[in-house]
């Protein structure tokens, strides 16, 4: 009995790692890691993409295809999990004023400034595996080098 929760505790996360997109209770996608990792290139395209639906498209699920589900979210009134940000956003995002200042993409960390209805925002996120796995958004400043 004892071996049995063992092995089941130590089977799910590879059973969570082999899943090619973790779907969510809603049928959400998630970003599955690529290993080895895409090239710089292509995390910028992706960087790209993630800007077009988060912030002009408004479409935080087609955004959050860029997010793994394991995302580690920093701000201190957020849970971790793609699941618990998506769901906070989903209604209230898409009718968010934007008005984007600046991005930036650089050697697996990513920038994006913009104004909204919570203030002029910069947001850093960290990629690994062609997804973003971690955001910063508190104190955050625009990098000067
Ligand atoms: C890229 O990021 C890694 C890890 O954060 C760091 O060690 C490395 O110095 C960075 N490279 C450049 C060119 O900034
Ligand atoms: C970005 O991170 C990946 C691991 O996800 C690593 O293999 C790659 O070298 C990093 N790219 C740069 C430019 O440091």
């Amino acid at each position: 009995m004892r071996l049995t929760i063992l092995l089941t505790a130590a089977l799910t996360p590879l059973a969570v790692l082999a899943a090619p997109v973790a779907l969510g209770a809603r049928g959400d996608k998630f970003c599955a890691k690529i290993f080895p990792a895409p090239g710089d290139a292509e995390v910028k395209n992706r960087h790209d993409k993630f800007v077009d639906a988060f912030l002009v498209k408004k479409d935080v699920a087609l955004a959050f295809e860029n997010i793994a589900p394991e995302y580690v979210n920093h701000n201190p009134f957020a849970q971790n999990g793609a699941a618990w940000a998506l769901n906070f956003l989903k209604d209230i995002w898409g009718s968010q004023q934007i008005t984007i200042r600046r991005t930036l993409y650089r050697n697996n960390t990513s920038w994006i400034n913009y104004d909204g209805s919570w203030g002029t925002i910069i947001d850093r996120y960290r990629w690994e595996g062609g997804c973003i796995v971690e955001h910063w958004d508190s104190g955050e400043t625009w990098p000067t080098s």
